[in-house]
């Protein structure tokens, strides 16, 4: 197994390319079942998921689709549903679309309970979400549990296939997670 030293942690290899695509093909396929006869369009939340959609769509049999790309910050405001700041808004009307989320990972489930309903508010027709990893221990918002998951995951941090560490590491083809007691 593969490791790697950053910033004074080791990162231990923990899935393989090839099974990331194993992954990768079991979320497609139901996406590929549920959406046979719709034209989904994937709202692709930068910058972490981009690797992963950029495979799920490569692995998706014969869906008619669009691809768009959003980047948010997600708060809490003064408001009590949450503010979404949008680094880089969304380009395309979502308005009568089925749409599907994509998300490198669900944590607390905040940033998707935040724009599944900003894109309801936009007229979407349906909202759902594709995530490659999910830590169902952490959620917290139960509108925000994602309807396709690669895989779950307990609390760790992970990098590598578009996660990052301080903004490094996305391009690892493996997933890491840290190695317990470093640093
Ligand atoms: C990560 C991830 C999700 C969000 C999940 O993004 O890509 O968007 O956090 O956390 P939540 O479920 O608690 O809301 P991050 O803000 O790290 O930005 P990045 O994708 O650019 O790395």
């Amino acid at each position: 197994m593969n490791t790697i030293e950053e910033q004074g942690y080791t990162f231990q290899e923990w899935l393989m390319p090839d099974q990331i695509a194993k992954d990768v093909q079991q979320v497609a396929d139901q996406i590929s079942t549920d959406y046979k006869d719709k034209e989904p369009l994937f709202v692709v939340v930068l910058n972490g998921a981009f690797v992963f959609a950029a495979d799920l769509i490569r692995a998706l049999k014969d869906v008619r689709c669009e691809q768009t790309f959003i980047r948010v910050s997600s708060y809490w405001g003064m408001s009590s549903t949450g503010q979404l700041e949008f680094i880089v808004p969304l380009q395309q009307v979502v308005d009568n679309r089925d749409v599907i989320i994509v998300e490198d990972i669900v944590d607390s489930g905040l940033t998707i309970h935040q724009l599944k309903a900003h894109m309801r508010g936009l007229g979407a027709t349906s909202v759902r979400v594709a995530t490659m990893l999910f830590k169902p221990n952490k959620l917290e918002y139960d509108d925000a549990r994602p309807d396709y998951v690669g895989r779950e995951i307990s609390d760790e941090f992970v990098i590598g296939y578009g996660l990052d560490f301080d903004g490094f590491l996305r391009n690892l083809p493996s997933i890491y997670k840290v190695k317990e007691g470093t640093k």
